[in-house]
C-alpha cells in the first residue's frame, strides 16, 4: 500500500465540532503495513497526531504535523467456550461494530449503541454510556509503538482503565497507534438495564423483557433526544467529565444544593452530574457568540456554525470558572485539545 501524503488539508470535515483549521500533512491509514513505512521513513520522530473520527477533539489552532488517520476495515469473530471473540479494525466506526454484534446476537456492546467515533479510539477514554464502559467488554488490542516500530498487544489489565480514562491518555498518551481491538462478549449475556433512562423508554414502549436489540433501539432513541446530532450541530459529545469528589466534600454540598444530582462509587468517592452543575450556573441554552451549550444537556458545547476552537475553548473555560465559583469543583475536560 502506497503512503500518500497529502499537504496542507483543511481538517473542517475531520471534526465533529466542524472547526476550520488545516494540518501540514495528512495520511489515511488503509492498511497496517503504511504505519511501518512511516516508521522508517522517520515521520514518527516529528509532530504527528493519530485521529479517528474527530468526535472528542478540538483543534484551537492548524496543525503543523502530519495527521494520521485511521481508516482501516474488518470485523471477525470466534466463538470460543461460554464468549464470542470479536475483533475489529481501528477504523471501523463504531456504531457499526455495535450493530454487527446486534445482527450476531453478541450481548455486550448494545448499551454503547450510537456513540460517534472508531473502534480504534475506543480504549483510549474507555468510552461509556448507559450502564455499560469499554473495559467491561474489551478483551486486548493490537497496537503500533512510534517509538519502535514494533507492533505489541494490551491485555486488559494493561490498559489501566478508568472512567473515562487509560493508558493511552495518559503514560502513554500519543505513543502508540491501536491497529485492532478485540471484544470478549458473554455467550449468557444478562441484559443491563441499570440506567434509569433505559427503564423509562422500555416502559414507554411496553417491553418487559427486552432483547439486545431492543436495547440498542431504545438507546440510540433516548440518545437522539438529548444529544445533538455532530452531522448537522458542531460539537463533541460531554466537554466535560462528571467530577469525583470525596464523601466530606459531597456532605457538604449536598447540605447546601440538596437537589444535586450524584452517583456514589465507593465509600471514599462521590460521583456528581456535572451537567446538573453546569446547569445551576445557568449555563444551559445559553449563547456565548458563536458558541451555544446544548439546550437539552448543559455538558455538550456546540458550535453556531463558525466558532474557532479557541472561540469553544474560551466558553468552556467561562463554564471551568463559574462552576469553580459557585461550587469549589473544577471540571476537567473530557475532549483532548490542541
Ligand atoms: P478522535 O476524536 O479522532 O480521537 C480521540 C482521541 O483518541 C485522540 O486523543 C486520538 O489521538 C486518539 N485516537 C483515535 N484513534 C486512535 C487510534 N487508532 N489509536 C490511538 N489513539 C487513537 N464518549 C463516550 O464515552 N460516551 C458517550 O456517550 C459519548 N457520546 C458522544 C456523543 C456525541 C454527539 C459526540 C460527538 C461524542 C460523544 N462521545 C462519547 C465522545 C466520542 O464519541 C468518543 O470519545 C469516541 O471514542 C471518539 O472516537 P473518534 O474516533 O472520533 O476519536
Ligand atoms: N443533568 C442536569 N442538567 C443537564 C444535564 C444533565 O441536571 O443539563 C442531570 C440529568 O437530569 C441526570 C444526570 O444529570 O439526572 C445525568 O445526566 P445524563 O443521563 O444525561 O448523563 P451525564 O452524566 O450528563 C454521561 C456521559 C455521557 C453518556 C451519558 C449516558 C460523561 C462525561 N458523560 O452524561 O457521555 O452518554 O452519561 O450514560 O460521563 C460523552 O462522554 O461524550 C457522553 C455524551
Amino acid at each position: 500500500m502506497s503512503n500518500t501524503i497529502q499537504h496542507q488539508i483543511s481538517l473542517k470535515n475531520y471534526n465533529t465540532f466542524g472547526v476550520e483549521v488545516s494540518c501540514e500533512k495528512f495520511i489515511n491509514i488503509r492498511d497496517e503495513s503504511q504505519l511501518v513505512t512511516l516508521f522508517n521513513d522517520g515521520a514518527f520522530l516529528k509532530e504527528f497526531f493519530v485521529l479517528g473520527a474527530g468526535s472528542n477533539v478540538l483543534f484551537t489552532r492548524d496543525f503543523d504535523g502530519l495527521i494520521v488517520r485511521m481508516d482501516t476495515k474488518g470485523i471477525t469473530y470466534s466463538i470460543e467456550d461460554d464468549f464470542n471473540y470479536v475483533t475489529a479494525s481501528a477504523g471501523e466506526i463504531w456504531n457499526d461494530l455495535v450493530w454487527y454484534c446486534v445482527d450476531h446476537n453478541f450481548g455486550g456492546v448494545e448499551n454503547l449503541a450510537l456513540i460517534p467515533g472508531t473502534v480504534g479510539a475506543s480504549p483510549v477514554q474507555n468510552i461509556g454510556a448507559y450502564g455499560t464502559e469499554l473495559m467491561d467488554v474489551f478483551h486486548s488490542c493490537r497496537a503500533f509503538d512510534t517509538t519502535t516500530g514494533q507492533f505489541t498487544n494490551f491485555q486488559r489489565a494493561d490498559c489501566k482503565f478508568t472512567y473515562r480514562d487509560s493508558i493511552f491518555k495518559s503514560t502513554y498518551k500519543g505513543r502508540f497507534v491501536i491497529t485492532s481491538v478485540t471484544f470478549k462478549l458473554q455467550k449468557h449475556h444478562k441484559i443491563n438495564t441499570t440506567y434509569g433512562a433505559i427503564n423509562m423508554e422500555l416502559a414507554k414502549r411496553g417491553i418487559s423483557s427486552p432483547t439486545i436489540r431492543e436495547i440498542a433501539e431504545v438507546v440510540s432513541a433516548i440518545r437522539v433526544e438529548k444529544l445533538p446530532d455532530p452531522s448537522t450541530i458542531g460539537n463533541a459529545g460531554s466537554f466535560f467529565k462528571n467530577p469525583l469528589v470525596s464523601s466530606e466534600v459531597f456532605e457538604s454540598l449536598q447540605a447546601q444544593y440538596p437537589t444535586i444530582i450524584s452517583y456514589f462509587v465507593d465509600e471514599n468517592y462521590i460521583k456528581l452530574a456535572a451537567g446538573w452543575l453546569i446547569e445551576s450556573c445557568g449555563w444551559k441554552g445559553k449563547v456565548d457568540g458563536n458558541v451555544a451549550i446544548w439546550k437539552n444537556q448543559a455538558l455538550v458545547i456546540t458550535n453556531l456554525g463558525s466558532a474557532s476552537g479557541a472561540d469553544i475553548y474560551t466558553t468552556s473555560s467561562k463554564i471551568v470558572n463559574d462552576v469553580y465559583k459557585k461550587f469549589g469543583i473544577t471540571l476537567e475536560r473530557e475532549v483532548n485539545i490542541l
